[in-house]
């Protein structure tokens, strides 16, 4: 159970006004907001103990390593994986980057044939299409239905005028001998739908054993119970802002196997084994994949966050935003029969708590700067996922996400501001 008074006084941010309204935040899907204990940990890093890791044995400089050694511990704990096999990034973009250019170019070469899926944000789409773009491999896109979900049967079409071999169709048509990797979202951050990855993954096993799967965690891990080795997967990117820690600190989980043989990313200091003028050697996991100076307090707030969600518990926060998801879909889809709203994506797929929509005949930026005079932020555009959003006819959506802070009355309040939009326009 969550006691939603005590967890929203943990949050200073949701005591705002704007535009003398309370603040409605519905944008967690793009960041969400941070706890107390999250913000005076990174205070407290800075104003007592900043100093660079692994670079000194004076006192400061132990406790900064303490601390990141720390939280990689309960990065690992957080999703069932092993410490060294976590590596810190700036963001899951930059997680996935890092897969997409150091294990995409010693294993992808012409004719291989790399998957992804139409749900996928440009962070896990673009990388991939540019690893293909430089090794002449073919990029095949699982679609999406009208109802959101990802398209089994689905023939495979090639499509025309690609810059390089694109072809769409169902999983039971893309996936062969070829294939060599699989990166796929883990909850879509535009229509909240949450693939079957229980069947998928068994599936991606079965028609193309030799592929690897990566799983863009960014919408995944911060609200559901996670285990990579449950899910089955190779990789998992994820990022410590959308789970109620800082930007600028990321994650990439890798098995360790598949990690060890992998080539660094990025080189410079605290990713090497020995330095001559002549050539170098690399140090192990996580460091080989971890140069420069990393985001320290981000880390450090990192763990934090994962502390706070441990104690309120993943799955009392899973059930808590199914029940806002469940509440606000039949409000809106009340909307939606009184035509006033068109919804993306049906309520009856495996989703999570974010809901895309528009108000009819006005352009979804209207519609969320008219939401905003009234204090409640959603987001509106493409969502990072154009070819997912343009697919519905349209050139941009509003969207509403969930977090664990997020209660019915402030659903009640944007339902009923979403009937003033139109008004503005009468
Ligand atoms: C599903 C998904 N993947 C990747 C990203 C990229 O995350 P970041 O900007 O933190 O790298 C996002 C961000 O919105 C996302 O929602």
């Amino acid at each position: 159970m969550i006691d939603i008074n005590k967890i929203r006084a943990d949050f200073p941010i949701l005591s705002r006004k704007i535009h003398g309204h309370d603040l409605v935040y519905f944008d967690s899907g793009a960041t969400s907001q941070k706890p107390k204990t999250v913000i005076e940990s990174m205070n407290r890093y800075y104003r007592e103990i900043n100093a660079n890791i692994h670079r000194g044995v004076y006192e400061m400089s132990v406790e900064s390593t303490e601390l990141v050694d720390e939280a990689r511990k309960d990065v690992a704990g957080f999703i069932g994986a092993l410490g060294e096999e976590i590596i810190f990034t700036r963001n899951t973009t930059e997680s996935i980057n890092l897969v997409a250019y150091s294990w995409g170019e010693e294993n992808i070469k012409a004719g291989d044939a790399i998957v992804i899926t139409k749900l996928e944000h440009h962070s896990n789409m673009i990388p991939w299409q540019e690893l293909c773009r430089r090794k002449g491999a073919e990029l095949r896109v699982i679609d999406v239905n009208e109802k959101g979900e990802l398209e089994n049967e689905k023939e495979a079409e090639k499509i025309n005028n690609a810059e390089f071999e694109v072809v769409v169709g169902g999983w039971r048509n893309l996936l062969d001998n070829k294939v060599k990797m699989v990166a796929l979202t883990g909850q879509s951050n535009t229509l909240g739908t949450v693939p079957l990855l229980g069947e998928i993954v068994p599936m991606i096993k079965r028609k193309s054993p030799q592929s690897l799967i990566l799983l863009d965690g960014a919408q995944m891990v911060p609200h559901m119970k996670v285990s990579v080795v449950k899910l089955g997967i190779d990789f998992l990117a994820f990022s410590g802002h959308k789970m109620l820690g800082p930007t600028g600190v990321g994650v990439l989980w890798g098995k360790k196997e598949i990690l060890n043989k992998m080539k660094p990313f990025l080189f410079g200091g605290d990713m090497i084994g020995e330095v001559k003028l002549g050539g170098s050697t690399w140090a192990d996991i996580p460091s080989k994949f971890e140069a420069g100076t990393p985001d320290i307090a981000g880390i450090v707030g990192l763990g934090e966050a994962i502390k706070y969600l441990m104690s309120v518990g993943m799955d009392n926060i899973h059930e808590y935003e199914n029940n806002l998801l469940k509440y606000a879909l039949e409000k809106m889809k009340t909307l939606k029969n009184e035509g006033l709203i068109l919804l993306y994506g049906t309520e009856d797929i495996n989703r999570g708590a974010a809901i895309a929509f528009n108000v009819k005949g006005i352009h979804a930026h209207d519609t969320a700067q008219i939401l905003n005079n009234f204090g409640i932020a959603v987001r509106s555009g493409q969502h990072c996922a154009a070819p997912l959003v343009k697919s519905y006819g349209v050139e941009a959506m509003v969207r509403a996400t969930f977090y664990l802070y997020n209660t019915k009355e402030e659903i009640d309040y944007f339902v009923d501001k979403i009937r003033e939009v139109p008004k503005v326009f009468a």
